[in-house]
């Protein structure tokens, strides 16, 4: 369920994270959640941001009951909210914990909308994804980074997706999203690498979380889905083992994604036989992730 890299090296570094500060966005539910969860186990001390402060408080206490002891401060963001009020929240963020600021930015949050045809999108839906999934978190980090070069280190953990490498047929302004955060965020690697700045970026597939489980969706369409308690695990790993890249999802999704990185010829080639299909199975509500979307999806009771 993950590339051969990210899997070739098996746990977390807890030696990497345990004391430092973990900013995650999109901490409310799903696999920021998550994500704060297994940072916590790891012994890392947590900023937790998204809008809802009520779902922040929660996962905070649920946090603090499984893991007593745990360092978690709230900071409520809108990734949304424009530069002077996310400089601000840079500002709190770097002052939350005496004598540290952050180590780990962890740009979790997005924005997504159901399955449309590209050019069904509005451009009021164009303009809210890319204002929450893309420059959110690029304005958070040209803020975020001075203190970090200023420390001689820190680490940009960025939560893109299988459609941020891939096609998506019938989501086209998410993919377009993700697409950008890869070229913000690996050149950003390039240029800061030896001021002793890291990126991850992470690209999961499909993932199980309240949302795709919501009234049992994802099980009655057929979809094999990742665990977000996976996702998360193999995140904090590829933080910790300072990969540049991984990869998390089952089959068809990963086949996919190393054909179009390997052999994009065949790749794009293989996507151009799947997205008619796939808008189809989104529109009857089917499975988006199958093999029988190369061929034409048989409709399901
Ligand atoms: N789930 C999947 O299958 C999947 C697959 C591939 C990649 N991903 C990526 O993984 C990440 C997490 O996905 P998820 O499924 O866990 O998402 P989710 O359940 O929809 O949660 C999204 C999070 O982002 C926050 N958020 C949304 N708008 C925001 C804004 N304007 N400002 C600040 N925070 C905002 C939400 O909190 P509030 O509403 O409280 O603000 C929530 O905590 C995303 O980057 C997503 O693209 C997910």
């Amino acid at each position: 369920m993950g590339d051969f890299t990210l899997l070739s090296k098996g746990r977390p570094k807890r030696e990497q994270v345990e004391g430092k500060v973990v900013w995650i966005t999109g901490a409310s539910r799903g696999i920021g959640e998550t994500l704060a969860e297994q940072f916590a186990s790891l012994g890392a001390k947590l900023i937790l941001s998204a809008r809802n402060v009520i779902e922040l408080e929660r996962v905070k206490s649920k946090i603090i009951v499984k893991y007593p002891g745990s360092n978690i401060e709230i900071l409520p963001l809108d990734l949304a909210s424009g530069e002077e009020d996310l400089k601000g929240a840079v500002n709190q963020a770097e002052s939350l914990f005496a004598g540290c600021g952050v180590d780990y930015m962890v740009h979790n949050a997005a924005f997504e909308r159901p399955k449309r045809k590209a050019v069904e999108e509005t451009v009021e839906g164009l303009q809210a994804t890319l204002k929450v999934n893309v420059l959110g978190p690029i304005i958070l980090t040209k803020l975020l980074a001075p203190f970090m070069i200023k420390r001689g280190g820190g680490n940009f953990v960025v939560m893109s997706s299988a459609a941020g490498k891939c096609p998506a047929p019938g989501q086209a302004i998410y993919s377009a999203s993700k697409h950008a955060l890869h070229g913000y965020f690996h050149t950003l690697r390039s240029e800061l690498n030896p001021k002793g700045i890291k990126v991850t970026v992470v690209c999961p597939g499909p993932i199980e979380t309240s949302k795709a489980s919501e009234a049992g969706s994802s099980e009655k369409r057929h979809e094999k889905r990742v665990t977000a308690e996976r996702c998360a695990e193999l995140t904090t790993v590829a933080a910790t083992h300072g990969l540049k890249e991984a990869w998390i999802s089952y089959q068809p999704v990963l086949l996919v994604m190393y054909l179009l990185q390997y052999m994009p010829t065949v790749g794009f080639w293989l996507m151009d036989k799947v997205g008619g299909n796939r808008l189809k199975a989104a529109k009857r509500k089917g499975n988006t992730y199958s093999w029988n979307l190369l061929f034409g999806e048989k409709k399901r009771a």
